[in-house]
C-alpha cells in the first residue's frame, strides 16, 4: 500500500496493483470530494459548458456549473463567448437565477450591483451614499470588482471553460484523435432539440466509469441486445487519447457474424421472440460515412458526446456532493435536417435520457454500487477486463478506458 495524498484529512491508500483497483473510499469520502473540486474542476482541466448553438445572439446566456461551482456563460456585445462564476462580487449572492435568456445586464437582487455580459461591474446603487452620507469609500474602484472570470475556448461550436489560467490549449488537451471524433459529429451547424436532467444517488465517478465501460452495454441493457442494436460481437473498439483520460467506444452497424457467441453463452440479452409494437421508434437513416452506428465519447472530467444511431446528444456530468450527481442532456440535430429526420431523432431519443429504454439502467446501477460499498471503503473494485494496461483496443470486452480515467485521476489528485 502506498500512502499518498497528504492534503486529504483521511489518507487514501491506493492498492499496489494500481489502476486495476479502485479503493471504494474515493466514492464516498467528503475530503476526497473537496480535493476533487480544487484539483480537478478548478485545476488544469477543460470543462464542457454549452454549445454555441444555445447562445446564437449577443446577450444570450445560460447558467451551468463547473464541478459544483455555479457559472454563467454569455455571448457579449462583440459576439465573444464569456463565462464567470455566478457569485456576486459584493457579498456572494447568486446573480443570475434563470437557466437561460437574453440580457444586457445581470443585476444582483440583493443590492442591485449590475454587471455586463463580460462580468464587469457597471453599476453600484448608493455608491455616493444618500444626501452625502454613507456610500463607498473614495478608493472604491469598480474595475476591481468584476465577477470571477473563467478562461474560455471553443472547438467545433462546443464551449469549454477552465479555472486554471495555465491550462494547456483546448485542442492540445483533447488531443488529435479526440478532436477528430468531435469534428465527426459537429461537422456542420447544429440546433438544439431539447433537454433532460436527471439526479442520481451515486458519486459522479461511478457514472463516468459506466460511460467508459463498453463491457456492460450488451449485458445490462437488454433492450440493446434484444433488438440487435448493440452486441459485443459487433465490430468495434475503444480509442483513447495519449493520456488515457478521454475515450471513444465505437461500434459498426449490425452484422450477423458472431451472433452465435450470444446464443452459446445463453446470455439473457439474446432473445429474439420480442417484437416492438411500434418499430418506427427505431427507424433511422445511415448518416455517417464511416459506418459507425454507435459512438460514445468521454472528455475528462465530465462530458459525454453520444451518437446512438441518429440520436445525438451531449451529456454533462455534475458532482453534487460525495454521493450525488446530476446528468444534463442536450439533444441536437443539424440545421439542415428535414422534418422527417428531426422526427426520427426525437423518436429514437426514447432510447436515452433518464427514462430511456437503454439508459434507464445506467441511472440506476450507480446507486446499486453506492449501496453495495457503503461499509467497505477500505476495499477495492476489480478492473482487469481486457488486461491491466491503458491503451486503445480493437474490441469492447474491456475496461481499458476505465483504467485510463483512474490513471489521470490519480495524477491530478496526487494519490
Ligand atoms: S450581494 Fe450582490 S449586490 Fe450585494
Ligand atoms: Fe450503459
Amino acid at each position: 500500500m502506498s500512502k499518498l495524498g497528504t492534503e486529504t484529512t483521511e489518507i487514501i491508500s491506493w492498492p499496489e496493483e494500481g489502476v486495476t483497483r479502485v479503493p471504494y473510499q474515493v466514492y464516498m469520502d467528503p475530503s476526497v470530494y473537496e480535493q476533487e473540486q480544487l484539483r480537478i474542476y478548478r485545476g488544469p482541466t477543460w470543462n464542457f459548458l454549452a454549445l454555441e448553438a444555445e447562445l446564437p445572439q449577443s446577450g444570450d446566456y445560460k447558467t451551468t456549473f463547473v464541478g459544483d461551482t455555479p457559472v454563467v456563460v454569455t455571448r457579449d456585445r462583440d459576439g465573444e463567448i464569456r463565462a464567470f462564476v455566478n457569485r456576486c462580487s459584493h457579498r456572494g449572492a447568486t446573480v443570475c437565477m434563470d437557466s437561460c435568456g437574453n440580457t444586457k445586464t445581470f443585476t444582483c437582487v440583493y443590492h442591485a450591483w449590475a454587471f455586463d455580459a463580460k462580468g464587469d461591474l457597471k453599476g453600484v446603487p448608493f455608491r455616493s451614499g444618500v444626501e452625502g452620507k454613507g456610500g463607498m469609500p473614495e478608493d472604491f474602484d469598480t474595475s476591481k470588482h468584476a465577477l470571477h472570470k473563467l478562461r474560455i475556448e471553443t472547438f467545433c461550436g462546443v464551449i469549454f471553460g477552465s479555472f486554471d489560467p495555465h491550462v494547456m490549449p483546448l485542442q492540445e488537451y483533447l488531443g488529435e484523435k479526440m478532436c477528430g471524433y468531435i469534428r465527426r459529429v459537429f461537422n456542420r451547424p447544429v440546433h438544439v432539440l431539447g433537454y433532460n436532467r436527471q439526479s442520481m444517488n451515486n458519486n459522479w465517478k461511478i457514472y463516468f466509469e459506466n460511460v467508459k465501460d463498453s463491457y456492460h452495454a450488451s449485458i445490462l441493457h437488454t433492450f440493446f441486445s434484444t433488438f440487435g442494436l448493440n452486441r459485443l460481437s459487433q465490430r468495434g473498439g475503444i480509442d483513447m487519447d495519449d493520456t488515457g483520460m478521454h475515450h471513444v467506444s465505437y461500434t459498426y452497424g449490425s452484422s450477423n457474424e458472431n451472433e452465435d457467441t450470444y446464443k452459446q453463452a445463453n446470455l439473457r440479452s439474446f432473445n429474439s421472440k420480442y417484437k416492438l409494437e411500434d418499430p418506427t421508434m427505431l427507424e433511422g437513416r445511415k448518416e455517417f460515412a464511416d459506418g459507425i452506428t454507435l459512438a460514445i465519447q468521454s472528455i475528462f472530467p465530465g462530458m459525454v458526446l453520444q451518437q446512438i444511431h441518429n440520436t445525438l446528444a451531449v451529456r454533462q456530468l455534475l458532482p453534487k456532493g460525495p454521493e450525488k450527481c446530476e446528468l444534463h442532456w442536450t439533444y441536437f440535430g443539424y440545421e439542415d435536417d428535414d422534418d422527417q429526420m428531426t422526427t426520427m431523432r426525437m423518436k429514437q431519443s426514447n432510447l436515452v435520457g433518464p427514462a430511456g429504454f437503454v439508459s434507464l439502467e445506467d441511472g440506476g446501477v450507480g446507486e446499486l454500487v453506492q449501496r453495495g460499498i457503503v461499509r467497505d471503503k477500505d476495499k477495492s473494485s476489480f478492473v482487469e477486463m481486457g488486461g491491466k494496461t491503458v491503451q486503445s483496443q480493437e474490441f469492447r470486452a474491456t475496461e481499458t478506458s476505465i483504467r485510463g480515467f483512474w490513471k489521470r485521476y490519480r495524477e491530478l489528485m496526487g494519490y
